[in-house]
């Protein structure tokens, strides 16, 4: 795959590691970021050797502080400015990978920092970690998701907060708040969900993508259409080649 500017791309054992890497501006999301993200989304969906992937910020200081807001200055208003760099549906192909997507979380987790965090499917954060989602100081809604998947994840009322208060999250509230399934002291971030990838890409590929669907699509079914979805997904597994 090319070399990329703004995110490191490898693969391990089956592992693929995404690393936002602009460290010297909190990995800040800028249209170059999105466009090279958008090839390696990809990369991840369709290549087979890829089992499940991590996603993680270069860096001591942050996962990623959000949306670049030089970029803002440079167009005619934030809400051009955001319109040019949303082009590519990132946050669509995103959501439609069917392999288990984990997030490793540490610094600022801000605006679209945070929303590709809630686009992955387990959330892992260091002690140091502080979300915010700061959209709307600066006259501007969430437009990567985030207003559907962050009450999705923690629930209308504490998403209303975080959104219209500006206020931010510390590790002890956000696990609280499950928004993160597990804090863990700075150094053992990448070993904790190293762990948890090997241990999950032991699995049948087949399997963790029906599992997940089953999970994530039936979240938004009733309950009588999620379990008729997950009986559909079990067929299609037990009829299988092995
Ligand atoms: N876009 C572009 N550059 C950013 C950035 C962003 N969202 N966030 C941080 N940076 C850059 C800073 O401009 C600075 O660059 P410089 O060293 O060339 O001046 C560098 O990253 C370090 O940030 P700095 O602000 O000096 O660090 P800090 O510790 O004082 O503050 C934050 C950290 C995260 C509180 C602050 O950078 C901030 O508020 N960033 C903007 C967050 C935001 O509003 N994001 C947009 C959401 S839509």
């Amino acid at each position: 795959m090319a070399d990329f500017e703004t995110i490191i791309y490898e693969k391990q054992n089956d592992v693929g590691y995404v690393t936002l890497n602009r460290p010297q501006n909190l990995n800040a999301y800028n249209i170059q970021m999105r466009d090279e993200l958008y090839q390696v989304l990809g990369a991840i969906k369709d290549d087979p050797e890829v089992r499940v992937a991590i996603l993680k910020g270069a860096g001591e200081r942050a996962f990623c502080a959000g949306a670049d807001l030089s970029e803002f200055l440079t167009a005619p208003s934030p809400v051009i400015a955001r319109q040019v760099r949303w082009e590519r549906d990132v946050w669509g192909l995103f959501l439609s990978i069917d392999k288990p997507l984990i997030a490793a979380l540490h610094g600022y987790v801000l605006g679209s920092g945070l929303e590709m965090a809630l686009c992955c499917d387990i959330r892992v954060a260091s002690e140091d970690v502080q979300f915010g989602v700061p959209e709307m100081g600066l006259g501007i809604i969430p437009a990567a998701g985030g207003s559907q998947t962050l009450p999705r994840v923690i629930g209308r009322g504490h998403a209303l907060e975080m959104l219209l208060s500006g206020r931010w999250v510390k590790a002890e509230e956000a696990y609280r708040l499950k928004l993160v399934n597990r804090v863990v002291p700075r150094e053992e971030l990448l070993p904790t969900v190293e762990k948890l990838a090997n241990k999950i890409k032991a699995c049948s590929p087949i399997a963790l993508s029906y599992a997940k669907q089953a999970i994530t699509q039936g979240l938004d079914l009733s309950l009588e259409q999620g379990i008729e979805l997950e009986a559909r997904l079990g067929d299609c597994l037990v009829s299988q080649p092995s």
